[in-house]
């Protein structure tokens, strides 16, 4: 099968030394790919900036922005078979990017956003995908049930939804504590390293592939 995966944060930029960007290691979504390639599959890898060594076998996109994010899984989505996307996509960006460095001025300064595109949310109905598509949640309360409406508004066959709110699992640790949320059931991982964590999802993920 072949695996197409997003990992990491995007980078939005303000000018040309400074960006807005969201917390994310990229630890999950490598461990993702690292598993898919584990067990066969073909994977196609699109990250913004991490420190991680990119998996052996995987082939990888670097991205920056959310744009360039949603550019690629575009573009590389025909053929593709299970869509998990893993990345922490900045969800607005500055409405303008400053040529030069911006220099100190007054007190108070106020940044103009606009939403970037919803990668997740264009799978099915922009971009047409009909595999396997697993989307991620990350929650600081009411996890099931913010992970069971997302499954359905995004149109996906699994939500892997964590929370954040706990320091012991996700953001910058090398463990993590996982429900995944089905259309009809949810199934608790408990808590384990990523790279198991991953194997784990893999596998449900190629699993569902025959019934979609
Ligand atoms: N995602 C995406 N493109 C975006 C934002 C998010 O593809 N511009 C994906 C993430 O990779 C993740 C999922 O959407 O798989 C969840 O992101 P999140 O921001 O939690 O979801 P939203 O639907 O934006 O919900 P909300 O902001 O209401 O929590």
């Amino acid at each position: 099968m072949k695996f197409l995966v997003t990992a990491g944060p995007t980078r939005e930029p303000l000018d040309p030394v400074r960006y807005l960007t969201n917390r994310s290691s990229g630890r999950m979504g490598y461990a993702l790919a690292g598993a898919a390639r584990h067990e066969g599959h073909e994977v196609i890898l699109i990250s913004g900036p991490t420190v991680l060594d990119v998996p052996p076998g995987v082939d990888f996109i670097p991205v920056e922005t959310a744009q360039q994010m949603y550019e690629a899984v575009r573009d590389m989505l025909p053929g593709v078979d299970v869509a998990v996307l893993c990345a922490a996509v900045a969800d607005y960006r500055p409405v303008v990017c400053a040529e030069q460095k911006m220099k100190k001025g007054a007190e108070r300064m106020v940044l103009e956003l606009e939403k970037t595109p919803d990668i997740l949310g264009s799978m099915r109905d922009v971009f047409g995908f009909r595999g396997v598509l697993v989307g991620f949640a990350a929650e600081t309360q009411n996890v099931l049930a913010y992970a069971r409406e997302k499954l359905q508004r995004k149109q996906c066959d699994m939500v892997v939804a964590n929370d954040v709110s706990r320091s012991d699992i996700g953001f910058d640790s090398r463990e993590n504590e996982v429900l995944l949320v089905f259309p009809n059931r949810e199934e608790a991982l408990p808590k384990d390293t990523k790279e198991h964590i991953a194997l784990h999802i893999v596998e449900h993920a190629a699993n569902l592939l025959p019934r979609v």
